[in-house]
Formats: structure tokens, sequence, C-alpha cells
């Protein structure tokens, strides 16, 4: 692969879709344009997460980013500068070592993500490559390391578009805690393409809208992620609701749209109990709610739970899997915090059987592609994930359609910031013109036969 010489590195403060600041960095190489990248923000962020960098004290809440843009602009600039974009995993090592933290506190995941991407960017610009026929062959190179083709796989493990999972019902951390859990999803497993499964979901979330209104949450607002907020009695009622939004929306449940849980457990978790004060403060131990969450698997059609259990219940965990991994699809999110070690941990111990991939969980796309990797190698599924403090920024994607992650996990379809990621994935299947799959409900196929 041809060389792109970093030759200007910038940084700003920008702000997100909770209007708190974040970091934009604009990488340029030798012949390219500028390249902009934006780090995201979660809000129910896991413990094993790496460290965002903010400035405290008065200004913006203590949310501002000055340190961490200046981090960018003193430190990494000069040691980036000069260096060959087209070498993610060198120029990655190298942001690595520069900030030498072990959760990348000292000089910030946010500096360093938003460099690493905007790094990518910049090298395909200057190579004249998409951004999904450079992030593929990245991928590649990390998949397969003695393929050095850049020319784009068509079948097997090439590009491909991916089954959305899209939040419906917002709770937890996302909206004021109306639900005990985070999100009530679904999934468009019966669509034929990603549009028809865009377009279903958008039926569903309007149809969502009026059910609502009519069922007396008139002007319920909606969440971080914008899924409805509404103040309901149980996880059963939100369940309801949705099923009887699929059949308003004259789709089949489990068929057409099935749905998925955001439990977010590690955010009601506190000294070995699960208090679910939103519907009724009933306290559970991790095998009630093991139990519970079987239950509701037996009663819905639902294909995908993320988090059922704490990010260090290990021994739940592995009981939530025993239970449930030949029903449904079982995410760590907090669990993995998109990080090496702990995926590893978990496939040595029969845990989970999917992960969510959040790109400023681990602070570099090279990790994220490792952890993509390991991932894929061990058979566990790969979503790729937004956080709940987006942009404009749409390298997700970008990412699963290059890497044929296979599903992609954005939040619902209202506010811009999710719109962007959806609507670049319509861009993609337009420009694609067929040459790249829509993977259909085949990540989670096995789940859906064994109903
Ligand atoms: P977060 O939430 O971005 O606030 O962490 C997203 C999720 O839990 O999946
Ligand atoms: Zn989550």
């Amino acid at each position: 692969m041809a060389r792109a010489e970093i030759v200007q590195i910038h940084a700003r403060e920008v702000f997100d879709s909770r209007g708190r600041p974040t970091v934009e960095a604009v990488v340029t190489c030798e012949g390219g344009r500028p390249c902009r990248a934006i780090a995201p923000a979660g809000a129910s962020t896991g413990r094993a997460e790496a460290r965002e960098l903010r400035d405290g004290g008065e200004r913006l809440g203590g949310w501002g980013v000055r340190r961490a843009v200046e981090n960018v602009l003193r430190e990494i600039a000069p040691a980036v500068i000069g260096r060959d974009a087209a070498d993610q995993a060198a120029i990655d090592a190298k942001l690595i070592a520069l900030d030498a933290s072990a959760n990348k506190e000292r000089l910030g995941a946010n500096a360093l993500l938003a460099v690493s991407l905007a790094s990518a960017y910049a090298a395909a610009d200057a190579l004249g490559q998409s951004a999904v026929e450079h992030l593929h062959y990245l991928w590649r190179q990390v998949r397969n390391p003695v393929h050095e083709s850049a020319a784009l796989d068509t079948v097997g493990h090439g590009p491909s578009l991916p089954l959305p999972m899209v939040n419906m019902i917002s709770g937890g951390k996302h909206a004021g805690g109306q639900l005990d859990f985070q999100d009530y999803l679904l999934m468009p497993v019966g669509a034929a393409s990603y549009s028809q499964a865009l377009e279903w979901i958008v039926a569903a979330y309007q149809q969502l809208g009026r059910h609502l209104t009519e069922a007396g949450h008139e002007g319920v607002l909606v969440g971080d992620e914008g899924g409805y907020g509404p103040k309901l009695r149980s996880n059963e009622e939100a369940l309801d609701v949705l099923m009887r939004v699929i059949e308003r929306t004259g789709l089949r449940p489990g068929r057409d749209l099935a749905i998925a849980l955001d439990v977010a457990a590690s955010h009601f978790h506190d000294a070995g109990k699960y208090r679910l004060s939103a519907t009724g403060g009933r306290e559970l131990t991790g095998p009630e709610l093991a139990e519970h969450l079987t239950g509701l698997v037996r009663q819905y059609p639902i294909v995908s739970i993320e988090d059922g259990l704490a990010e260090d219940d290990w021994d739940g965990w592995t009981e939530l899997t025993k239970q449930l991994e030949d029903r449904v699809q079982l995410i760590g999110d907090d669990l993995f915090a998109t990080n090496p070690e702990r995926l590893r941990h978990g496939i040595e111990r029969g845990v989970a059987n999917a992960v969510l991939i959040k790109l400023n969980q681990i602070g570099t796309l090279s990790e994220t592609l490792q952890t993509l990797k390991l991932a894929v190698d061990h058979g566990y599924r790969p979503i790729i994930s937004a956080r709940s403090g987006e942009t404009e920024d749409v390298t997700i994607a970008d990412l699963v359609v290059a890497t044929g992650a296979g599903q992609i996990k954005v939040g619902s379809v209202a506010r811009s910031e999710r719109l962007a990621k959806y609507n670049q994935l319509l861009r993609w299947e337009d420009e694609c013109a067929g040459r790249w799959p829509y993977v259909g409900k085949g990540p989670v196929a096995t789940w859906l036969s064994a109903e």
C-alpha cells in the first residue's frame, strides 16, 4: 500500500447530542484533504472502559475537553506528523505508547480516538479510497496479516449491509429512570433489504408514538437515543406495547420484527442486589434476575439480551449463559467494554455469545479491530454500536459495512445524530448497487429457528 504521510493535525472542542463538549480531530495527509472525526461519549459507561479526559472545574459543568484538545495539539501532533497514516497499527501503537497509562486517562481516550479515526479517514482520502474500502483493507490486515491487497472481497468476509437493532422505548440512565431496563428494541429480522428494514422500523416508531398518545402518554418525551420514555408499570407492559405496535404496523412479531433488550444491569446493581426501583422497588438476586429474563424470553419473541447482569457478576453471567445461550443472543457491553482481555476472559469462562463494539470504550481503531477479530474467531457475534452521546460522525456506519460485522445499534430513528448513521447506510446500499449483500436475519438466525 502506498504511503499517506500526515502533514497536519488540528483539534477543537465541539458539542455532542446532549450538548456536552467533545473532541474533534482534523488530520491531513500529503496530497489529501483535511479529514475529521469526533469522539462520542457514553452515559451508562462500564467501569472497564478507557477514560475520556474532562476539564473539571466551573466551565460547562466540568464537561469541557480543552485539556484533551491541548493534548492533541501539543503532544500528539508533534509525535504523529510525518508518520504514515496508511499504517494504522503503527499510528495507534504510537498513540498508546505516548499516553502510557493503563486506561488512556493521561491524554484522554477522547483525544486518542478522534486522532486515530481522523488518521484513517485522511489516509483513505489521500489514497483515493472510500471509507469502506480503506476500513476494509485495515480489517483484512488484522484478520489475516498475510493479505496485503486492498481489493474488496465480494463474498464471505467482505463488506455487507447490517441488520439494525433499534431502540423504541428508553429507560434507565437515558430516560430519567422511568423504566429499569435501558432499551426495549426491535430488530427487523424479516426484511429483505437494509432499506426495507429501516422503513419497517420507521413505520413501527410512528405507530409507537400514536399508541402511546392513545394510551394517555400525551407529550411523552424521547430519551437520549431518541426512544420514547413513557412511565410504564413493568417490563411486561413495555413488551406488550411493542407487541401491539408490531401488529398495528401490519407485521408479524418474531418473524418480521423481533424484540431485543438492553438491560444495562450494572446500573441498577448495588451490593450484590438488582434494585428494580422504577417498577415497584423489587430487589432481585442475580439468579432471580436471570429467572425473570428467562421468563420474558418464554413469553415474548425476544432474540437478543444485552448486559442482562452486571459487569462484574461473572458467576451470574456463566449461569445466565447456560440458561439462555441456545435461545437468544447474549451481548456483553459494560461486561466486555470492547476490551480484548475482558472478552478473552469471557470466552474462557463461556460467558455471553456476542459483544457490543464501541470504539471509544477501548480508544483506538486498531484495538477495536483486534477485539472484533477475537470475537469473530471465537464465534461471538459483534454488534457495532453508537454511544448515547453522539454527533454527525458516521464512522460506525462505515465500519460495520467495511468489516461485515453484521449488526449495528445506533439508537432510535429520531434525532439527526442517529439518522446520520442510518442515512449513511442507505448511501452505501445505494452506491454499492448490489455488490455487498444485506445480511438480513443471518447474524441472529440461530436463535430465531430455535423458537
Ligand atoms: P451509553 O449507552 O452510550 O450511555 O453507554 C449505550 C449502551 O448501553 O448500549
Ligand atoms: Zn448497553
